[in-house]
Order: C-alpha cells, then structure tokens, then sequence
C-alpha cells in the first residue's frame, strides 16, 4: 500500500524524506515523489519507479524548504507513472495519500463542469482541488474540514500550502497516521517504522481526527474540530531488526529469525518456573465463551483455520473462521458469549480492521493476534495479544505466521485448561511440548540446500499443488500461497481427499505436487491420494515426519521434519515450504523482498 510521510523542521527536509520513504518501501509501490515549500513555492518532484530515481531527480536539481510531504505510491486509481504519483500539487496545495476515494469521479465531474482542470487520472487530485477551491473563503483548517466532509472512502492525507509555509494538516479516515515529535521537528507518517529513524515518541490519530503541525508544535483536532488530546508512545528499540545484516533478503532473515521469535513469544507467554501460562485476562470468562471466531486475511487466515484443528481437538469450544473480507459483508449473528479474535501481522489491513468495527458496533468482546502493538487493530481491540517477532519487512510472510500459530496454540491450551477440557497432566506435557519447539524449528532450517534442489524442480513448472489433510490442509494453503506471492507461479493449496473431485484432471506428466504427510489419522489416506498423483505422472515433493516411511521410487524428493508431536507438527510442517518459495523464487529471479503487485500491509479494501 501507499506510505507518506510529512515534516515540519527548521531545516531542510528532502534528505529525511527521501529516507522515510526508503523505510516505507516495504509496504510495496511503484513510484514516487515529494513536494518542499521554497521561497513560499511549492517544489515538487515525482517518477515512476524506485525511491532511488527520486533522490537522482534531487540529487540533479536540490529541494530546499524547511517543509515537506513525501509519498510512495502502490497505484489503485491511474497506470504506475510519474503524473499520477503523488504528491498532487495545485498552485495553492500540495497532498500525499494513502486510501481510496470512492466518489472521486462525482466530485471530478463537478470540479470540471466549473471549468477546473484535471492533470492525473486519480482520485487523490479531487481532494487537492478541493481544497483550492475552499481556500478561497477559509483558513487551511476549515478549508480541509469542509473537503473531507464531501468525501467517501478511506484516506490518510498529508497537506502544505503554499501561502501557510510553516504547516502541515495531516488527517486520517481508515487508512492509519502517525504523528512523530522531535526538537524543532515535527513529523506525519503511515506508521511508525517510516518515522522511528527521527524519533521513538510517537502518537497515532483516529479515524474523524485532522492534525495540524509546525516544526514546533502538534494540535489535533476531532470530527467536530475540537481539539483532543492524543497519547504519546515510546517506541522500543528495535532497530536491529531494520537492518539485512549479512543476509541477502530480509525475508531470509526473517526465515533464519523464528527459532528467535518462537522463543521469544513462548517466553513471554509461559513462565518458566511455574511452566504456567501466563494468560489470564480473557475479555469473556473461560468457562462462558460458547463460540470463538477467528478471522484474518491471507497468511493470517491460514493461521486462524490452523488453529480452528487445535481448539476442536483441545476444547469443547464451537470455533469459526473467516476470511475478513467476507465476514465485512455477511448477515452475522452475534452473541455476546462470542469472542471475536482478529489475526494481523501488520495490524492495519483495511478488511480486517473494517470486520473488527462490525464486531465492536454490535458489543461483542474483541481480541487482535498482532505483531505491531500499536496498531489500529491492537488499538480498537478489548484485548491484545502480541506476537513478539519483531518488525516483518519481507512482504512475504513467515516469521509472523509462525507468531500467530504460537499464540493461538498458547491461548487454546490455557483455554482448554482453564475450562478443564483437558487435564493438568496434559497442559503441563503440552507446555513441555512446546519449549522444545524453537529447537525443532532450528533443525528444519538445517537442511535448506536439499530445498534448494527441491527448488529447481520448478523451474520450468507451469505451476504447482499441494496437498494436505487435517491441520496440514492449511499448511497447504500457506505453502502454495507463499510460492505464488513469491514466485508468481500458480499453485493450489487443496485438501487431499478433494483431489477425486476434480483437481486430479490439473495432473500430468511432471507437474510439481508437494505432499504434507505428516504421521498421523490421516496419514494413509493421504498416501493413497499421492498414489493417484503418480499414477498420472505427478513428481511429488513429500513433507512428513515420519522417520519409519520409506520414500517410495516414486518420490522425487522428501523432507523430513522433527516430530515433537501431532498438534504441533503445522508449524514444522510450513519451515520447507517457506524455504521451498523462497529459492524458487531466487531462480525465478523475482523480487523476493518487494514481490510484484504486492504491499506488506494491505490498507485499502
Ligand atoms: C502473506 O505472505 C501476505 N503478504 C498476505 O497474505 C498477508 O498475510 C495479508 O495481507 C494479511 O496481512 P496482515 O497479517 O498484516 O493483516
């Protein structure tokens, strides 16, 4: 999605800009731009492409000015190039934005009719014309007020004016800003990793809220522009994670990560001398949750049907899973003895954010699985419940996903414990269980370079399944949604005993099938299906920890993993996969951190 950032300073602002923008890539775009005031001129500069072709085009013809917004664009409205990038200047205004207006054409019609011209096919150019037209008869304040009030959809928005050189309006309506102090300097961005080179105090506006700053203070104001007071975090030092270090991609750091981050989350979570888990405030009491719905979107909502195995094997519990882009729309039915549990790395993706209002709307308790704990998500939950993995810059996601499983497996235990659906013995052997797991997970990454000729297995597909049953159906999912993000190859995530019905007829001679069988209830049957893929020519790539199984001839290559036991073995069962896509995705020659199309959080609908 679109990343802005905007600064106030008694300096020159285009380097730090520039900068935030090269923290803001991760969130995916395809050009760039900002605008400074000099000498009460607005300066702008824009292209198509990388925040690097900006800082030439600066580097060529310097932007002076103590002011400035700065904007990477992942393109909704109008093709990626240089006159639709943002920032969206008028010879009065200046605006960056992140969301999408959804009455841009109305209002375009209208503007134009009054003989107003258009220079970009977007919708963020209504609101700069908008608001020119409002300056006319108001102050920028009132002049952005009245605008935002004729506008449908969601934006984050970053305004300078040409005749108030010392302020930035920033406002926020479902796509998330952060507002960051410093000395003599005062910032706006999408979020806090654009701004935490500058400064660790950090505050975020609501939805409704407009900001106004100058290099030396902050107002903000709320939907009947009154000003409010708003919070300042710290933000904790984690830099270390921003940074590649020796490795090639963040994603395979992030990969090399999890053994770390699974520590790190089961340690936050379980006390180590009472080997107790340490949840205790449930928004609904243990024994009268009737019903838990998880939902989530992509990665995450494979994480939510993972889970959905672990509290019907663990609990009495009736659990629910959707994907929040569908749950957004459905005609649901809610009760108060519902918990309602939304799972988001990010913390910010527009639909699960938008089904977590429906919930709050309708008074039912609310919980976020998330790894930024200040996001919108964790911020409008009745309960939050961290990953710990530390900042995911890889779009791709993995060492988030294994967060996710871990805290989900942690809650449906205490869970299951607390509403004596199983029995101390197991909870403590379960909890033993689970210390073991950062260890497992070290030994999996051990055997990468049999991955990586796994890999070039796939070089030449035209596309890929992959199978499971069980709680490695969704593993499934996740695999072959990792290797089409990564490698933009097609490939199916389908559960084994759904081949018969139609799937059988995509199998042919050498097509790539990875098969995850690990040795459990479904293990033969899943057998069996594999021997419906061979018969018919399919090269199978089989995932199990069955160390007893011999690989039969007809298996072109197997990937063990340690067994610890069944309800844990998901979470081993994803560390090949991620491994898998992400070499295919090497050979590819893609671009494994940025992949195409994509942006790691999704803040438009
Ligand atoms: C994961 O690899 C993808 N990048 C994507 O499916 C992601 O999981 C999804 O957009 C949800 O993001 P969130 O966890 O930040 O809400």
């Amino acid at each position: 999605m679109c990343g802005i950032i905007g600064i106030a300073s008694n300096k020159p602002v285009s380097v730090n800009i520039i900068n935030s923008l090269k923290k803001l890539e991760y969130r995916g775009y395809d050009s760039a731009g900002l605008a400074t005031l000099t000498d009460n001129n607005i300066n702008e500069k824009k292209c198509s492409g990388r925040v690097e072709e900006l800082e030439k085009i600066l580097f060529k013809t310097p932007s002076n000015g103590n002011i400035g917004i700065g904007h990477v664009r992942w393109a909704t409205h109008g093709v990626p190039n240089s006159l639709n990038a943002h920032p969206h200047s008028s010879d009065q205004v200046s605006v960056v934005h992140n969301g999408i207006i959804e009455n841009s054409d109305e209002i375009k019609k209208e503007l134009e009719a009054k003989g107003i011209k258009f220079k970009s096919q977007t919708d963020t150019e209504v609101v700069t014309l908008l608001i020119t037209e409002e300056l006319k008869n108001n102050k920028p304040l009132d002049s952005v007020f009245k605008t935002l009030k004729k506008l449908k959809g969601s934006f984050a928005l970053g305004i300078i004016f040409k005749n108030f050189a010392n302020i930035i309006i920033g406002a926020r309506r479902g796509s998330p800003l952060a507002v960051g102090y410093a000395k003599e300097e005062n910032y706006i961005g999408s979020d806090s990793y654009a701004l935490k080179s500058m400064t660790n105090k950090i505050s975020y506006l609501d939805d409704g809220e407009l900001c106004i700053l100058t290099k030396d203070e902050v107002n903000f104001y709320d939907t009947k522009l009154k000003k409010v007071n708003k919070k300042i975090f710290t933000l904790s030092e984690d830099e270390a994670s921003t940074d590649k270090g020796e490795y090639k991609h963040f994603m395979l750091k992030e990969i090399v990560e999890q053994p770390d981050t699974v520590k790190n989350c089961i340690d936050e979570y379980i006390d180590s001398i009472k080997k107790n888990i340490n949840i205790l405030n449930f928004p609904i009491e243990p024994q009268n949750i009737n019903k838990i719905v998880l939902i989530g979107c992509g990665t995450a909502y494979n994480s939510c049907l993972t889970a959905k195995y672990w509290f019907e094997e663990l609990t009495s519990i009736d659990v629910e899973i959707d994907i929040a882009s569908e749950f957004r729309y459905r005609k649901l039915k809610f009760n108060s003895n519902n918990l309602y549990i939304f799972v988001s790395q990010s913390g910010e993706t527009a639909d699960t954010a938008a089904a977590l209002d429906i919930c709050k709307k309708n008074n039912v308790k609310t919980c976020s699985i998330v790894n930024v704990i200040e996001s919108t998500i964790a911020r409008n939950s009745d309960w939050v419940l961290p990953i710990y993995a530390g900042i995911e810059i890889g779009v791709a996601s993995t060492k988030a996903f294994l967060g996710q499983l871990t805290v989900l497996y942690i809650m449906c235990l205490k869970l299951a414990f607390l509403r004596k659906d199983i029995n101390e013995d197991t909870y403590i052997k379960n909890i033993r269980n689970l210390k073991k797991l950062p260890d497992a997970i070290k030994k999996c990454l051990k055997s990468e370079n049999n991955i990586q000729l796994m890999a070039k297995e796939f070089i030449s597909a035209k596309g890929s399944m992959f199978l499971g049953r069980g709680s490695s159906y969704p593993i499934a999912l996740e695999g072959a949604l990792k290797l089409k993000e990564l490698s933009y190859l097609h490939a199916e995530g389908y559960p084994a005993g759904e081949m018969k019905h139609g799937p059988l007829a995509l199998i042919e001679e050498g097509l790539p099938v990875i098969v995850i069988a690990p040795k459990d209830k479904y293990f033969e049957k899943t057998i069996s299906n594999m021997q419906e893929v061979i018969a018919r020519g399919g090269k199978i790539l089989f995932i199990t920890d069955n160390k007893k199984e011999s690989l039969n001839e007809n298996i072109r290559f197997g990937f063990r993993v340690p067994h610890i036991d069944n309800l844990l073995t998901p979470i081993l069962l994803t560390l090949p996969l991620q491994m898998l896509a992400y070499h295919v995705a090497l050979l590819k020659n893609c671009d494994v951190d940025k992949p195409r199309n994509l942006a790691k959080s999704v803040t438009v609908e």
